[in-house]
């Protein structure tokens, strides 16, 4: 059980917190449970099973900043944010199933934007075109297909092919924020 460094009052949805190598497991557990939806909608060559392991976990540690959203049951959701020049890219965004359509990922992505380093101009997150829980999400906190789509996801993202040509970027700007 993890517990959370800063509880959030009841109402304003999990505690977020940036998670560390002592939370790996938990995290490619709530990572490898959630992504069980994609046997919904792609086909098998295109699953990667497991979604990411623990040496992934790490490699992508080295990269960008892993966060996590905790309940009083512990690390129900995860999401990573990556900074590329006035970009913040949203990455990784898993809620476990149990506690999916309760806020979970509405409240990592505001954490991400609320935490992104100055001065970044726009968040990108891609996805899966067919996933249509995650373009849900993302639309619901303000995100919008990039009208070069294609052009986002081959400049900020190391996909494989088979994954670029099933995906589409979503973006939003970043405003002032009076800062
Ligand atoms: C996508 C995901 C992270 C959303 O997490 P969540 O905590 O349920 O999201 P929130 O509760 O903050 O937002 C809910 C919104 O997401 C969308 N959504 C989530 N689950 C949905 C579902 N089963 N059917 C339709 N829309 C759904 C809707 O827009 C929903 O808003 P609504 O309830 O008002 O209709 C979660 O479904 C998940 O982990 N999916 C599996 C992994 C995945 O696809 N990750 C995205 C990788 S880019």
């Amino acid at each position: 059980m993890i517990t959370p460094d800063r509880p959030s009052p009841a109402d304003t949805g999990p505690a977020i917190r940036e998670l560390g190598s002592g939370d790996r497991r938990a995290a490619v557990g709530v990572i490898n449970t959630a992504a069980g939806w994609y046997r919904e909608f792609l086909p098998p060559e295109e699953l990667h099973t497991p979604e990411m392991d623990e040496s992934g976990w790490d490699a992508e540690a080295d990269r960008m900043t892993w966060w996590g959203a905790i309940s009083d049951q512990g690390l129900i959701g995860v999401t990573g944010s990556e900074p590329i020049g006035d970009v913040v890219l949203l990455r990784h965004l898993y809620v476990l199933p149990e506690h999916q359509r309760s806020g979970v990922a509405g409240a990592l992505i505001r954490h991400v934007e609320e935490t992104v380093p100055d001065p970044t101009r726009m968040i990108v997150a891609g996805t899966y075109t067919d996933n249509y829980k995650a373009r849900g999400v993302l639309e619901k906190n303000g995100y919008w297909p990039a009208a070069d789509s294609e052009s986002v996801l081959r400049t900020y993202y190391d996909i494989p092919e088979d994954r670029l040509v099933s995906s589409i970027a979503y973006v939003k700007a970043v405003g002032s924020r009076g800062r």
